[in-house]
């Protein structure tokens, strides 16, 4: 398609030298927009807009997003919470294929899950899905290779999932989990550990908003004396809250009189005295997966878990069709229709697998909407600043420049230099864009004397600085006037970098 760039020009119509800026802009199926700050930057600003009009432009899939330097600094901060917190719960990572054979998916759900995957033949015509979710890996991953290994198995892993949905905000065709699965535990401590460490990540997120919502599909099962396709349909209008649905099927399956008891229970959410409800509800055979969640209470307890943070909801049926007895989701309030952050619970797919009969609890949060959250809870990091940009005045530096550079990175310090060949001050103004806390300066004059200017960006204080001691320079607070003497410690480098500093 072949785009007209407009020109608009600041201060009515005069010629272009005479004006403070010009705004260049494209109109298309995109909005193109540049401003030329000076008329220096004139023919720069043409030049892209010729060449943007004369080129194709590609966009990213549907559902689908770019992520640049801010946006990953919070996703690696929220997602680096969830591994050190599973890494002290002794959760060891795992990794799987991005895409398994379709049957690993359609093996538990059926065939009609294939329209929510994306499913392809490769070029052998073998059967492929992209990876919807990590559980089905790890447990096939478990069968075939981890079985032999000491129980209970504690694994975690984080990527990118696929799923054919209608995107919206916070619902994507790839997004990414935090998945943790334990197999081979106790089902009640297991089920209180994976509760434990869901909730508890969403606190060292730093998230205030957290709420787990905490079911037992278990007893919805028992309750449904039906075989498991018509007790999957039966749950899946549970589930959407969908009663039309609920007392068609019911009606189907001769069982009517069940409708009243199911939707009184799935209404019923709060602390533990709506197990006492529920459990009048639904008579006395399901007393026993009611003191299970009792417990579960009192486990969440010893670890701390807050009872402001989780309530127990009977209308917790949860989307996929494996799981068993205990399951919960958690919700982010503040993020609208899209709010359910996370979910997990106790599931069968071993056996499915062709392993053995064998408790398989975990779960998974959702990494795109945990970072929504957190931004809205101003609970994400800033990234941290790079600490020195070096600038070389003149030809001859470069080459003692990057010396100077590679040593500061040697000390763990973030360096960057220039890489264009801009002048002193263009490359001040590029520091202070990138928002380095320091730039080092480094003319020939200087390094004759073995030292660098060192500008505080903030401040603009400059000083000079001798190269041994450069690094102690930049690790210091910022300069607000002339520095205390500092104790002198070794300058980091090879010793021959230190040798010809001295
Ligand atoms: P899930 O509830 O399907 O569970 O997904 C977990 C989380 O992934 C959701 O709570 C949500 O935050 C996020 N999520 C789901 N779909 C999307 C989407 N289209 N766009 C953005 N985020 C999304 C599972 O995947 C189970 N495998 C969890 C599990 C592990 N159960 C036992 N072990």
């Amino acid at each position: 398609m072949t785009r007209n760039p407009v020109f608009w020009r600041a201060k009515g119509r005069r010629p272009f030298s005479d004006v403070d800026f010009v705004v260049v802009f494209i109109v298309s199926e995109n909005w193109w927009l540049r401003v030329a700050a000076s008329p220096v930057e004139l023919p720069e600003t043409f030049m892209i807009a010729h060449r943007y009009a004369a080129s194709r432009m590609f966009e990213r899939p549907r559902g689908t997003n770019d992520w640049g330097p801010e946006d990953m600094a919070k996703r690696r901060f929220v997602e680096s919470r969830f591994i050190q917190l599973a890494e002290s719960f002794g959760f060891r990572e795992v990794s799987t294929p991005t895409f398994e054979s379709l049957d690993l998916f359609t093996a538990k759900s059926g065939s009609a899950i294939v329209r929510e995957l994306y499913a392809f033949k490769d070029q052998g015509g073998r059967d492929l899905a992209l990876r919807p979710e990590f559980t089905a890996s790890i447990l096939r991953f478990y069968v075939s290779d981890l079985r032999s290994r000491p129980k209970p198995i504690k694994v975690y892993t984080t990527g990118n999932v696929f799923r054919y949905e209608e995107p919206q905000k916070g619902r994507y065709r790839e997004f990414f989990q935090l998945n943790a699965e334990i197999i081979g535990g106790a089902t009640l401590p297991s089920d209180a550990e994976v509760l434990a460490l869901a909730i508890g990540t969403m606190r060292a997120i730093g998230l205030k908003q957290v709420k787990a919502r905490i079911g037992n599909i278990g007893i919805l099962r028992g309750f449904l004396p039906f075989a498991p396709a018509d007790q999957a349909v039966v749950l899946h209008s549970l589930d959407k809250r969908n009663f039309p649905m609920l007392d068609a099927e019911l009606d189907r399956l001769g069982r009517p009189d069940l409708s009243k008891a199911l939707r009184q229970l799935v209404e019923l959410s709060g602390d533990v005295s709506i197990l006492d409800q529920a459990a009048k509800i639904l008579g006395s055979e399901a007393g026993a997966g009611f003191e299970y969640l009792r417990k579960i209470a009192d486990l969440l307890d010893a670890y701390g878990v807050s009872q402001q943070d989780y309530a127990f909801d009977m209308g917790v049926v949860r989307g996929l069709d494996y799981y068993t007895g205990m399951v919960f989701e958690i919700d982010s309030p503040n993020l609208g229709a899209e709010k359910q952050v996370g979910g997990g619970g106790a599931y069968n797919l071993a056996e499915v697998f062709g392993g053995e009969r064998i408790a398989q609890t975990g779960f998974a949060l959702g990494l795109d909407r945990l970072v929504m959250s957190a931004e809205a809870e101003r609970a994400t990091e800033t990234p941290r600043p790079l600490d020195a940009y070096v600038v070389p005045i003149g030809e001859g530096v470069q080459k003692k420049a990057i010396e100077v550079l590679m040593s500061l990175r040697a000390a763990g310090l973030g360096a960057d230099i220039d890489l264009v060949g801009r002048g002193p001050s263009k490359n001040l103004d590029y520091a202070n864009a990138i928002g380095a806390r320091y730039a080092v300066l480094l003319g020939e004059k200087e390094l004759k004397a073995s030292k660098a200017t060192v500008r505080d960006m903030a401040s603009g204080v400059q000083r000079e600085v001798p190269l041994t001691d450069l690094v102690d320079a930049i690790l210091s607070r910022p300069a607000r006037g002339p520095e205390p003497a500092k104790p002198k410690r070794r300058a980091a480098g090879t010793r021959a970098e230190r040798s010809r500093r001295r």
